[in-house]
């Protein structure tokens, strides 16, 4: 009896130690994903080109409208709330046309797309003696940046500031018109 009495109780232990285990794997994995604040993803996902004209020759120029659609991408188990931006678009470094990001929201695990339309003119730049060398080339190369800032917050009562940077580059093919080229980092 006194034999049996000790394996009941080593058993017991043992299930209460498995228990423990189990338990600890649940809270870490729970901790590792659900818990865990990621910074969203921001970024053009596509961009067409509207009323495109350049001038080639003594005086070069280019104007169009890009179309841009642009993605919020947040894989936090919780909403992120954003913050008002500005999408600023760069021919050489140097802005040539804007864009607002209204402030918003964009549920767990959601991915929020809209449009925005910027206007670009090189009639934006101080100075650059290399447009004509480069209209002459048949791409123009642009970039975007833009920063997102906002709060992620998890099961109603945890909140974390983040913000997500967008940073693309893209060439505007003067032949047919359209972007080829697009990257996001
Ligand atoms: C392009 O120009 C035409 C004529 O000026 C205008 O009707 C049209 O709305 C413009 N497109 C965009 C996207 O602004
Ligand atoms: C955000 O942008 C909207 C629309 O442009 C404007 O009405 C609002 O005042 C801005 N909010 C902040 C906090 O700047
Ligand atoms: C954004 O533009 C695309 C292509 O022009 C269109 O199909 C889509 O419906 C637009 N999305 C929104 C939210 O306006
Ligand atoms: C610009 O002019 C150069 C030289 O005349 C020519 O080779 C090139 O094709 C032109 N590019 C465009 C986009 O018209």
């Amino acid at each position: 009896m006194k034999g049996e009495g000790k394996r009941s109780k080593a058993r017991c232990l043992a299930y209460v130690a498995a228990f423990v285990v189990f338990q600890t794997a649940i809270i870490l994995i729970f901790a590792l994903t659900v818990m865990r604040f990621r910074s969203p993803k921001f970024r053009f996902g596509a961009v067409t080109v509207e009323n495109f004209s350049t001038g080639n020759g003594t005086s070069p120029f280019f104007d169009m409208k890009l179309m841009a659609q642009v993605t919020v991408k947040n894989t936090n188990f919780g909403h992120f709330k954003y913050e008002n931006s500005t999408i600023i678009i760069s021919y050489a470094g140097m802005p040539v046309g804007e864009a607002a990001v209204v402030k918003g929201r964009v549920r767990a695990r959601q991915t929020k797309k809209f449009n925005v339309t910027v206007d670009i003119s090189s009639r934006k730049l101080s100075s650059n003696s290399n447009l004509g060398n480069d209209i002459a080339s048949g791409v123009l190369s642009l970039s975007s940046q833009a920063k997102l800032s906002g709060k992620v917050h998890l099961m109603k009562v945890l909140k974390k500031k983040k913000s997500s940077e967008m940073s693309c580059t893209m060439g505007i093919n003067l032949g047919t018109r359209a972007v080829q080229d697009l990257e996001c980092k």
